[in-house]
């Protein structure tokens, strides 16, 4: 069975879609982990309802991102994901953690990469009056937001649009990426040698 970990800080939409696309057998493949840095996240409580296996990493408690970052691969190692979905985890990694896991790691990331990597991607949108916006799903590496894209998905932007319009309609498109990429990850459609760029539209 292919076995995914997912990796999140706050609400956990994003996982829920993962949850559910296993659940249908949209993935072939199962959540064996959900680890968490923030003992409040949202996310938690929704994995612990279909009693997926949860584990707070509170990087408040350790000196150095490497230390925590070691803690987590500590974790994971115990259940040998075959992929790692950050799935709106707030940390950056360091090379503990991307060395540990090379080509294992995927991010979900609100803007079109490499426009608008880091935070705020929707402010800066409206700020500059952009006329599209979108998702990119991408390999992590130690470049923040820099790995090799794997899949985007482009909306439109209208002057009508709000800070929380646009996090509803990318929250929308990512909730059926996700779960595609992931799902020909665990079918063997996608790996690291072979990864098929997917615009979605
Ligand atoms: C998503 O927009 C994702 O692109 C970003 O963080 C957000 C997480 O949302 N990395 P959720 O926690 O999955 O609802």
């Amino acid at each position: 069975m292919f076995k995914i970990a997912v990796l999140v800080s706050g609400n956990g939409s994003n996982l829920e879609a993962l949850i559910d696309a296993c659940k249908n057998d949209v993935i072939k493949g199962s959540i064996d982990i959900v680890i968490s840095n923030n003992p409040n996240a949202f996310g938690i409580e929704r994995a612990k309802k279909y009693s997926i296996k949860c584990k707070i990493i509170d990087n408040k408690r350790f000196q150095t991102r490497e230390e925590f970052d070691q803690a987590i691969v500590e974790e994971l190692n115990n259940c040998d994901p075959d992929l790692i979905v950050l799935a709106g985890f707030m940390r950056i990694l360091t090379p503990v953690m991307i060395h540990a896991f090379k080509n294992k790691i995927i991010n979900i990331h609100p803007s079109l990469l490499p426009k608008y990597p880091g935070l705020n991607t929707h402010k800066s949108v409206i700020e500059n009056q952009d006329s599209s916006h979108g998702v990119t799903i991408h390999f992590v590496n130690e470049v923040l937001d820099g790995g090799k894209i794997i899949a985007q998905g482009e909306i439109s932007v209208y002057s009508s649009d709000t800070l929380e319009s646009l996090k509803t309609r990318i929250h929308a498109i990512e909730h059926v990426m996700l779960p595609m990429v992931v799902s020909k990850f665990a079918d063997g459609t996608i790996n690291t040698k072979k990864v098929i760029y997917e615009k979605f539209k």
